[in-house]
């Protein structure tokens, strides 16, 4: 609904837009966490039933034939009904789902570093996302690109508070933790575009970080690779105005600015979203974004720089530009 051209495409080409479906996966990882969920899901409705059906029978019992039962004694059958319904079957029950998650866990276990084919560094910031291809020499954020049937290990990482990395479609939720690394892996058994999201409260904009990933198939991913590989042609228009109004001192864009405050804008043209999935990425928004960042998600580090009319023109051209 709310993405650039590109975006768009992509998202009609996969038909999977702005999803985020526990129940859909598209991983071996995810299929066993909905295999796991459905099995919980019924081996728990099956305790309920027979709890209810117990309160039921304990209350028909007290109001019709308490008397009767009394004097004639508690029957062994009814004895025996209740430790079997009350007792046994909430035991095997609950037996039988605990050894099934034990079985399930290495299923989503952190990834050893042999077992993927490609790193990929994400980092949480309040309140967006730095992703970093390590081996490949590629910084971008909010939006990682991965190659289709191939084992990424995602490691995260957080500047600040405690966050949490989730493609529900693709694999658990891991917490990224200050001090500590932890990894996930990511595998897409087909192409299209996985919407993630902070899974753990971290500020006023826990809601507004979200990020996208973009399962492609190899060539596709090869391709993008080497796009961000090219830095931004330099002497572009606008550029100027970005480092003059200040911009460049929260942003980088490779070969002009190094700023870490806010995501890194190198290729920020070709992303889907502004602002870690807040609003979409085209030329309007970016015009709204830069005049007035506060409004559209309150809170947040980037202030209003109180430039003209022109200028936040021009610094859109340019942004949308860096492709
Ligand atoms: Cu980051 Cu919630």
């Amino acid at each position: 609904m709310f993405f650039g051209a590109g975006g768009a495409a992509a998202l009609l080409l996969s038909g999977c837009a702005d999803r985020q479906n526990t129940l859909a996966p598209h991983s071996s990882a995810a299929r066993s966490i909905t295999t796991l969920w459905w099995v919980m899901f019924i081996g728990s409705t099956i305790v309920v039933m027979v709890v209810s059906l117990l309160v039921v029978l304990a209350f028909l019992r007290r109001r019709g034939s308490l008397d009767h039962v009394e004097a004639r004694g508690e029957s062994p059958r009814a004895r025996n009904a209740v430790l079997v319904s009350g007792a046994l079957v909430p035991a095997v029950v609950l037996t039988i789902l605990f050894v099934y998650v034990l079985t399930s866990v290495p299923a989503t276990a952190e990834p050893k570093p042999k077992d993927a084919k490609l790193t990929i560094d994400v980092g949480g910031k309040q309140w967006f996302w730095t992703v970093r291809y390590p081996a490949q020499h590629v910084t971008t954020a909010n939006e990682l690109h991965i190659p289709v049937g191939v084992p990424v290990r995602v490691r995260v990482h957080t500047d600040d508070v405690i966050h949490s990395f989730w493609v529900p479609e693709l694999n658990r939720k891991i917490d990224m933790i200050p001090g500590y690394d932890n990894s996930v892996l990511l595998e897409a058994d087909r192409a299209g575009v996985y919407r993630g999201q902070c899974a753990e409260f971290c500020g006023l904009q826990h809601a507004n970080m979200a990020f996208y990933v973009v399962a492609e198939p190899r060539a596709a991913f090869g391709r993008w690779v080497a796009r961000e590989q090219r830095p931004p042609a330099a002497g572009a228009p606008g550029a100027t105005l970005f480092t003059q109004v200040g911009c460049g001192g929260c942003h980088t864009i490779a070969g002009l600015s190094t700023g870490t405050v806010g995501p890194d804008l190198t290729h920020v043209g070709g992303r889907m979203t502004l602002a870690a999935g807040t609003i979409p990425q085209t030329r309007a928004d970016l015009e709204r974004w830069i005049g007035d960042p506060q409004h559209i998600k309150p809170g947040n580090k980037m202030p209003a720089l109180h430039l003209t009319g022109s200028q936040i023109k021009r610094l859109a051209a340019y942004l949308e530009s860096l492709r």
